[in-house]
């Protein structure tokens, strides 16, 4: 399943920003403001982040964004492991201007290709699903959130943004209706892979989510939840 995810992201990466804007509403910008926000309040003026499944970069230049106007010194790591978004991601981070802070590398989820504890901030967008699902069975997200809590520096903390179904129930009214929309729209680039993200919102368990975090270990984990309801923010920290 794992070649088949990064086989779909190869698929659409040439429109995966624009269908992006287009089925959120531009939404999704707040999202990653959200996510930059709470991974960088409260945490220290020189930072070594690292944002796994960077995909196409927004939420890795979101957080140099945001760290720039705290006045924090900032080095990113944006990492995922299929070259096409990764590609799209480098020219994207060069043309703004950005490459001295951030750095692109091609790398997996559940293997990190940094050492213990020397991560300040770990992020990661919309990608969950991906993890969850590649196996069916969870495996794999336990293996990506023990190797983001390894990478961790003592008192490090992950900020997780990504969807699933609502918790309200006329969110959730919205989300049944708001998904065809979704599922209309990703037809027009592959049918197959904007079916199979949608399905995957439907039913990722938000709950077990939390509970694995705090069985790796992170404390003071919390899901919160994102205006709308469809996005979240997981967010744990390492001990100290
Ligand atoms: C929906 S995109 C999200 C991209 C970006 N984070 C954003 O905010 O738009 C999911 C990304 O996860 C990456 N991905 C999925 N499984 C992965 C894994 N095991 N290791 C690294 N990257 C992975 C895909 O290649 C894809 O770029």
């Amino acid at each position: 399943m794992q070649d088949k995810i990064n086989k779909m992201f190869s698929k659409v990466s040439g429109s995966y920003d624009f269908i992006n804007h287009l089925m959120s509403f531009n939404i999704d910008k707040n999202w990653r403001r959200a996510c930059a926000e709470q991974a960088l309040s409260g945490a220290g003026d020189k930072l070594k982040i690292l944002d796994i499944a960077a995909g196409t970069g927004d939420l890795s230049i979101t957080v140099a964004e945001t760290a720039a106007s705290k006045g924090k010194t900032a080095t990113i790591y944006a990492s995922d492991f299929n070259k096409e978004m990764l590609g799209i991601a480098k020219k994207k981070i060069s043309s703004m201007g950005l490459a001295e802070c951030i750095k692109t590398e091609e790398g997996n989820a559940f293997e990190i290709n940094h050492h213990s504890g020397t991560i300040d901030v770990l992020t990661s967008g919309f990608a969950l699903r991906s993890f969850f699902f590649s196996d069916g069975t969870g495996k794999n997200m336990k293996k990506f959130l023990s190797e983001a809590y390894r990478v961790l520096k003592p008192g490090g903390r992950t900020v997780l943004l990504d969807m699933a179904l609502p918790d309200n129930p006329s969110q959730k009214a919205f989300f049944r209706v708001y998904s065809n929309f979704m599922l209309f729209v990703g037809a027009f680039v592959d049918r197959e892979t904007y079916g199979w993200l949608v399905k995957t919102i439907t039913e990722f368990d938000k709950k077990l989510l939390k509970s694995m975090m705090e069985k790796e270990g992170f404390r003071n984990v919390k899901i919160i939840s994102l205006k709308s309801g469809i996005a979240y923010l997981a967010y744990g920290e390492k001990h100290s």
